[in-house]
């Protein structure tokens, strides 16, 4: 029965979110984001289709904690997100390598500066 619970509670769960992104913005009441109702539940696979500007970025910063929402609630596995999550990845669209380094410590930089695999 619990088990059966669990499968019925949406994986992600978005109400009612809105995302200003600095508060100048806010003040202005000027969203990225606009009043998002989204439920994914857990194994669901979608797809966010959009024109540049729409979002689509935005939406993903605020899934895996990357940015919080300045209106409305947003709960991951059930819990509420309050911070960067350690169960997600996330491939950045434009380039985020550091060119002084090389690609194999590029890809250790992560294990140097990011909690607890420091
Ligand atoms: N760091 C930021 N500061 C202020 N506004 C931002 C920032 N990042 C994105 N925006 C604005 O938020 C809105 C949504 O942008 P977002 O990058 O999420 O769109 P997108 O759908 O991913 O676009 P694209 O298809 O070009 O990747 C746009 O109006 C964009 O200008
Ligand atoms: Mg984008």
């Amino acid at each position: 029965m619990a088990d059966a619970a669990n499968e019925a509670a949406p994986f992600v769960d978005f109400q009612d979110v809105w995302l200003a992104y600095n508060e100048e913005l806010l003040r202005a009441n000027h969203f990225a984001v606009e009043a998002i109702d989204l439920k994914v539940k857990r194994g669901e696979f979608i797809a966010i289709v959009g024109p540049s500007g729409c979002g689509k970025s935005t939406f993903m910063k605020l899934t895996t904690g990357l940015r919080m929402p300045s209106m409305g609630r947003i709960r991951i596995d059930g819990a509420p997100v309050t911070g960067p999550l350690k169960i997600s990845g996330m491939a950045f669209q434009a380039p985020s390598l550091l060119p002084w380094r090389t690609t194999v410590d590029n890809v250790l930089l992560p294990l140097e500066i990011v909690e607890p695999y420091r």
